[in-house]
C-alpha cells in the first residue's frame, strides 16, 4: 500500500515538474527558449514581433499600470485598457454623491472630459540586459555577506546611472533565481494618465467578492485610461497643453472569439511567485500563516458584513476595505486546499530525497550542497515562533483601523521633533496626511472597529506567547477585553474629527509652538502610545530576528537554485515573478475541478441572467443591459452562436499583477483582458498543477459590445484597429 502512494506521487511529482503551460518566460529569451515550442501549439508569429529591442514589437504596447496591474495600449491615441479592479479607486475617488461614477460608470464622451489622476503612472519598458557580471564585480566565492551586499550595492547605482546617462528613462536592476542572475531594466514612465470609461460596478465588479477568483465568472472587469504626454510625445506631468501619447504600437483586436485549445499567450507584469521552495516553507505557509491569517480574516469579515448588511452608508464605506482583506482571504484557502490536493508537502519532500542522494554522491557537491536541506529545516524551525507572532501581529493588531490610523501621525511627529525641522518635508507629509485623515472619517464607521479590535486581541493573547507580547498587550489581557477597548475608544483625541481636522488646520509648520502643540497632542493619545510602544516591542524582538532568518533563507535559496539546475540540466528553469515584464503561454481550455464536475471554458450573458438578484447588490443587472439581452442586440460583438460571450479560462500561467494583461491569439491579435485565476488553482503561486490551474480573462467581444451598446461610446471604438 504504502509503495503504492509513494509511486503514485512520484508520478504526480513528474507530471508537475514542467508542462508546456507552466511558466512565465523572459521576454529577452524567447526566442531561445519558447518560440519553438509556442509555434508548435499554435502561435503564427515570432518571438521577434513580441519583443525586439532595436525594432518595435509588442512590448511597446505594454505598461505597467501603477504599482501593481497590467495595461495595453488600444489606438494609436493613447487609449489604455485595464482591469476595472485596477481603475477602481480612481474612479473612487472622482466619485461623489452627486456624481457616483462608481453606480453610474463614466463615460468621458470627448477628450476634455477625461479625468486626471495625479497618484497614476504607467510604465513601458525601453529595454532589459543581463548585468549579473557587473553586479557581481569584486564578489568572489568567499565573500561575506554583508560585504557582498554592500559591493553589489554599489554596482548596482553605477549599472543605474550608466544606462540612464542623458535620457529620461529611469533604470531598475532586479535580482533573479534569488541573486544568481542580475537584470537591468529601462523604462520611460508617464504620469499624465486619465480616466476615459468605465462601467457601472455592478458590470465592473459584477458577483463581487462572492464570485471573486471562481468559476464560472460573468465579472465586465475592464476600464480605459488614456496616456498624455508634452509636444514632443515625452513624458510629463498633467497639464492642459498636454496631448494624446502616440505609441510606438498598440494592439489589433479580434472579433474572432475563442474555440477550446486554441493558443493564447499573455504578456504582462506578474508580481510575486515561490515556485522553487523547500517543503519546510511551503509547510509554513499550508500550516502556519495561511491558517491564523484565514481565521482573523473570517472574524473580521463577518464583524464588517453584519454592519454592512445593516446599512447602506455602512456598506459603501467598507466596500473597498471588505474586498480587500476577502481578496487575500479566498486565495489562501484556494492555495491550501490546492496543495493538500495534490499532496504538495510530500511531493516536495520526495523530490528533496531525491536531491540528497544526488548531493551525497560525490564529496564536492557534499561539500557544497549537503546541509543545504537541514540548514533550511533548521531554519524554518527556529523562524516558527517568530512569524506566528509576526503573522498575529500584523493581522490581528496592524489591522484594527483606529490604531493603523494613529501609526498613520507617526511621520509627522517625527519630522516636528527634529532640532531643525525641514519645513518642505513637514508640508508634504501634511499634505498627504490631512488627505488620508479626511479618507478616514469618511469611511470609518466605530462600532465596527471596536468588534475588530476586541477579537484582534483576543486571538492574540490566547495564541502569541508572552515572550513576543507587548507589555501593552500584556495588559489588555489582565483585563476584560471589552472594557479595555471602550476605554481605548472613548479616550483617544483621533476620533474626534472636528478636534482633529482643527488641529492640522491650524497648524503651521513655521511656528515652533504649533509644531509642539501638535507633538504633545499626539503623544500623549492612548491609541498612539499603545501602537507605537508595540510596534516598538514587536519589531525589536520580532522583525529585527526574522530579517536575518529571512536573509538565510535567501541565501540558502539561492544555493538550492543552483544546484537543481546542476542537478536537474534538460529541466528550463523560469525566474519567479519578481515585477517584471513576462510571457506565459498555454491553451483555451476547461477543467474538472472536482469529482464529477466538470467546467466549460467559456461563458456568457445568459449567465449573468441567471445570476441576477435585484436583492443583491453584487448581483443586480442594469434595465439597460437587460433589454439588450432581451432583444439579442449585440451587434457585431455575438459569438457564432448568437450568445454574448462573457469569459474564459486557459492554462496561461500568471499570477496577482498580470491584472490586466492583454489575452493574445496566434496572430498576436487581443482577444481578451486578464483579470483573474479559478480558486481550485490559486496553488499556482507555489506549485502550478496543470490539471486545475486556469487564468481567467474577460472576452474582448464583451467589454466592446459594453462600450458600444452599453454606454453608446462608440468614438472610442472608432478609435481601435478592429480585425475579423
Ligand atoms: N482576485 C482578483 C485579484 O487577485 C481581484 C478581484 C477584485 N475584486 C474583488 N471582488 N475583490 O486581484
Ligand atoms: N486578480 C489578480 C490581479 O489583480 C490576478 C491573479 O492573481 O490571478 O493581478
Amino acid at each position: 500500500m504504502k509503495k503504492n502512494i509513494i509511486f503514485f506521487l512520484a508520478f504526480l511529482l513528474a507530471t508537475l515538474r514542467l508542462t508546456a503551460d507552466e511558466g512565465m518566460w523572459i521576454p529577452l529569451y524567447l526566442e531561445q527558449f519558447n518560440e519553438q515550442q509556442m509555434q508548435e501549439m499554435g502561435m503564427k508569429i515570432s518571438a521577434a514581433d513580441i519583443y525586439n529591442e532595436n525594432n518595435v514589437s509588442m512590448k511597446d504596447a505594454i505598461v505597467m499600470f501603477g504599482g501593481g496591474c497590467t495595461g495595453e495600449l488600444i489606438s494609436s491615441e493613447g487609449l489604455l485598457l485595464t482591469n476595472y479592479h485596477c481603475g477602481y479607486r480612481y474612479v473612487q475617488q472622482h466619485s461623489a454623491l452627486e456624481h457616483d461614477y462608481l453606480t453610474t460608470g463614466f463615460w468621458a464622451m470627448s477628450r476634455k472630459e477625461e479625468l486626471p489622476n495625479p497618484e497614476l503612472k504607467v510604465t513601458f519598458l525601453i529595454r532589459m540586459e543581463d548585468v549579473t557580471e557587473q553586479v557581481l564585480k569584486n564578489v568572489a566565492d568567499g565573500t561575506p555577506q554583508s560585504a557582498r551586499d554592500s559591493i553589489i550595492k554599489v554596482n548596482i547605482k553605477t549599472i543605474k546611472v550608466e544606462a540612464t546617462e542623458g535620457t529620461h528613462y529611469e533604470a531598475a536592476v532586479v535580482p533573479f533565481y534569488f541573486g544568481n542572475q542580475y537584470f537591468l531594466f529601462v523604462n520611460e514612465i508617464f504620469t499624465d494618465v486619465r480616466l476615459v470609461g468605465a462601467p457601472p460596478s455592478n458590470i465592473g465588479k459584477f458577483g463581487g467578492d462572492t464570485d471573486n477568483w471562481m468559476w464560472p465568472r460573468h465579472t465586465g472587469d475592464f476600464a480605459l485610461f488614456r496616456i498624455y504626454a508634452d509636444k514632443e510625445n515625452k513624458p510629463a506631468d498633467y497639464s492642459e497643453e498636454n496631448v494624446p501619447y502616440k505609441p510606438k504600437k498598440y494592439f489589433e483586436i479580434s472579433l474572432d472569439g475563442i474555440q477550446e485549445d486554441d493558443f493564447t499567450f499573455v504578456f504582462g507584469y506578474p508580481a510575486r511567485t515561490n515556485q522553487y521552495l523547500p517543503s519546510y516553507a511551503i509547510e509554513e505557509t499550508v500550516d502556519v500563516t495561511n491558517p491564523i491569517r484565514i481565521d482573523i480574516r473570517t472574524k473580521r469579515l463577518s464583524i464588517m458584513e453584519e454592519a454592512m448588511n445593516s446599512d447602506p452608508k455602512i456598506r459603501i464605506q467598507y466596500s473597498a476595505k471588505h474586498a480587500n482583506a476577502a481578496n487575500g482571504w479566498k486565495k489562501w484557502q484556494g492555495e491550501n486546499k490546492g496543495i493538500r490536493r495534490v499532496s504538495g508537502i510530500a511531493q516536495k519532500r520526495i523530490f528533496e530525497s531525491e536531491f540528497q542522494e544526488w548531493a551525497d554522491e560525490n564529496p564536492d557537491r557534499q561539500a557544497k550542497y549537503g546541509t543545504l536541506l537541514s540548514d533550511f529545516q533548521d531554519n524554518y524551525e527556529t523562524q516558527r515562533d517568530y512569524q506566528i507572532a509576526y503573522t498575529y501581529f500584523t493581522e490581528a493588531i496592524s489591522s484594527i483601523e483606529l490604531l493603523r490610523f494613529a501609526e498613520r501621525f507617526q511621520p509627522l511627529v517625527e519630522l516636528c521633533s527634529k532640532e531643525t525641522p525641514d519645513t518642505e518635508k513637514i508640508n508634504e507629509e501634511l499634505k498627504e496626511l490631512k488627505w488620508q485623515v479626511a479618507n478616514f472619517y469618511k469611511d470609518y464607521y466605530h462600532p465596527i472597529d471596536r468588534k475588530i479590535a476586541e477579537a484582534g486581541l483576543k486571538a492574540y493573547l490566547t495564541n502569541v506567547s508572552p515572550e513576543f507580547t507587548p507589555l501593552c498587550l500584556m495588559d489588555a489581557g489582565k483585563r476584560d477585553l471589552n472594557d479595555f477597548v471602550n476605554n481605548l475608544f472613548n479616550r483617544t483625541v483621533l476620533l474626534d474629527q472636528s478636534k482633529i481636522t482643527a488641529l492640522l488646520n491650524t497648524f503651521d509648520p513655521e511656528q515652533k509652538k504649533t509644531r509642539d502643540n501638535l507633538i504633545k497632542e499626539i503623544e500623549k493619545d492612548a491609541a498612539y502610545q499603545l501602537i507605537t510602544a508595540a510596534k516598538t516591542f514587536i519589531d525589536a524582538s520580532v522583525v529585527a530576528r526574522l530579517k536575518t532568518l529571512t536573509a538565510n533563507n535567501t541565501r540558502l535559496q539561492q544555493l538550492y537554485i543552483k544546484a537543481q539546475m546542476e542537478m536537474l540540466p534538460e529541466r528550463r528553469f523560469y525566474p519567479d515573478a519578481n515585477f517584471t515584464l513576462r510571457v506565459a503561454y498555454g491553451n483555451v481550455k476547461g477543467f474538472q475541478p472536482a469529482d464529477a464536475v466538470t467546467y466549460h471554458y467559456f461563458t456568457t450573458l445568459d449567465g449573468i441572467m441567471e445570476k441576477e438578484n435585484p436583492e443583491v447588490y453584487d448581483y443586480v443587472v442594469e434595465p439597460k443591459l437587460k433589454q439588450l439581452y432581451y432583444d439579442k442586440d449585440y451587434g457585431r460583438y455575438g459569438a457564432d452562436d448568437g450568445s454574448m460571450r462573457v469569459a474564459f479560462v486557459a492554462t496561461n500561467h500568471t499570477t496577482g499583477g498580470n491584472s490586466g494583461s492583454p489575452v493574445l491569439n496566434a496572430d498576436g491579435h487581443l482577444i481578451g483582458i486578464n483579470f483573474d485565476r479559478c480558486w481550485e488553482g490559486t496553488m499556482s503561486d507555489l506549485m502550478y498543477d496543470p490539471v486545475v490551474c486556469r487564468n481567467i480573462s474577460l472576452d474582448i467581444r464583451y467589454c466592446l459590445f459594453i462600450i458600444d451598446k452599453f454606454a453608446g461610446a462608440t468614438h472610442l471604438i472608432e478609435e481601435m484597429t478592429i480585425v475579423q
